[in-house]
């Protein structure tokens, strides 16, 4: 077992207060958490990131009764989205109160702000009393952690300490919801459905937004293995294509869609579930097993849009994304 892997919340919150490092299990994937308020902790989470500067942080809070002391003003849908969907997998970017570190906004005039409801992270939370800036906590560029055995293959020692917490409930990052504009809008798609955003909202979301939102630009998730993300009903053609020269080919895809499927000898082939909160669980941890085997290419099937069947697109489509250094986040 690893010495910087256990479960004392009391001495995580030690580690935070003096400007330390900690993973963090929430119901999304796994955060690298320092104190938001204090510039010289976040630095280091950027240097052990490996991410520019530029990119802003999530402060997480312990209770949507924070909300106000990180964001200004936040209005009628930020309150009813807190209301409905906090705490859990949502990310509200509003404008900033006057303390909020620019370390922490990348110098925007907004904050990203969430409370999550994992059990280790609302006990690290309250442990600690404060807001504590998480980016997922992998290094850069690569496939975020949903068990603190990814985090510490990633990470090893370079973080002071990883809370173990099991395996992440939901599996792919918080959905983002832009409430600074005029209008809300979704930056990412997540844990929280559109639909059920929408349905609070009593309207349809706008997306994207004036905002930038730099860490939401393709080849966020990618693995070392080259993806290509088609609909279901392309798989087998696409996989023999991949094949042909010899490259060693695996396919990804719901259960139902590999059911009438014929593949060339030699394929590697993994099921995930065909629900979609269930593909969504499994998909990152699939994604680091396939790529632990050395395939050179990974052909995985879009599913369908509902629910978090849009989160699981949104990620196999920025994992077959281009990969130049410049526009690869982590
Ligand atoms: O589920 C999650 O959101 C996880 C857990 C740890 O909470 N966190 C996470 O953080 O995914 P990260 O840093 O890997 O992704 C956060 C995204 C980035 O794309 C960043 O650009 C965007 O949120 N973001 C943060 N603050 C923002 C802001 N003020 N304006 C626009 N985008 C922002
Ligand atoms: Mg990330």
């Amino acid at each position: 077992m690893s010495p910087n892997l256990g479960t004392d919340v009391a001495h995580a919150a030690g580690i935070l207060r003096s400007g330390g490092l900690v993973a963090v299990p929430t119901e999304t994937v796994f955060g690298l958490g320092a104190d938001a308020s204090s510039p010289a902790a976040v630095a280091r989470i950027f240097a052990v990131k490996g991410r520019p500067r530029v990119h802003p942080l999530i402060v997480h809070l312990a209770d949507a009764d924070h909300l106000d002391a990180w964001a200004e003003a936040p209005g009628n849908a930020a309150r009813a989205l807190a209301a409905a969907f906090w705490p859990g997998p949502l990310t509200l970017i509003a404008r900033r109160k006057a303390h909020v570190l620019d370390d922490v906004t990348g110098g925007a005039a907004t904050v990203g702000l969430r409370v999550p409801s994992h059990p280790v992270a609302q006990a690290l939370l309250r442990a600690f009393g404060d807001g504590v800036a998480a980016p997922s906590a992998n290094r850069f560029g690569a496939v975020s952690p949903t068990t603190a055995a990814h985090v510490l293959a990633d990470l090893g020692t370079d973080v002071d300490y990883v809370l173990d917490g099991g395996a992440c409930d939901v599996g792919v990052e918080s959905t983002i919801v832009d409430i600074s504009g005029a209008a809300p809008a979704l930056l990412r798609p997540g844990g929280v459905s559109r639909e059920a955003i929408e349905a609070v909202l009593g309207h349809a979301l706008a997306i994207g937004s004036s905002t930038p939102a730099p860490g939401t630009l393709p080849s966020h998730y990618a693995p070392h293995a080259r993806v290509v993300a088609v609909t279901a009903d392309k798989l087998a053609a696409t996989t023999a294509a991949a094949a042909s020269d010899g490259s060693t080919v695996a396919v990804l895809a719901p259960a139902a869609a590999l059911a009438s499927l014929t593949l060339p000898p030699g394929v590697t082939v993994v099921a995930l579930p065909d629900d979609a909160a269930a593909m969504a669980h499994g998909l990152y941890a699939a994604l680091r097993d396939l790529d632990a085997t050395g395939v050179a290419v990974i052909v995985a099937a879009l599913p369908d849009e509902a629910g978090l069947g849009a989160a699981v697109a949104d990620r196999l489509r920025r994992a077959a994304g281009p990969r130049r250094d410049e526009d690869d986040h982590g």
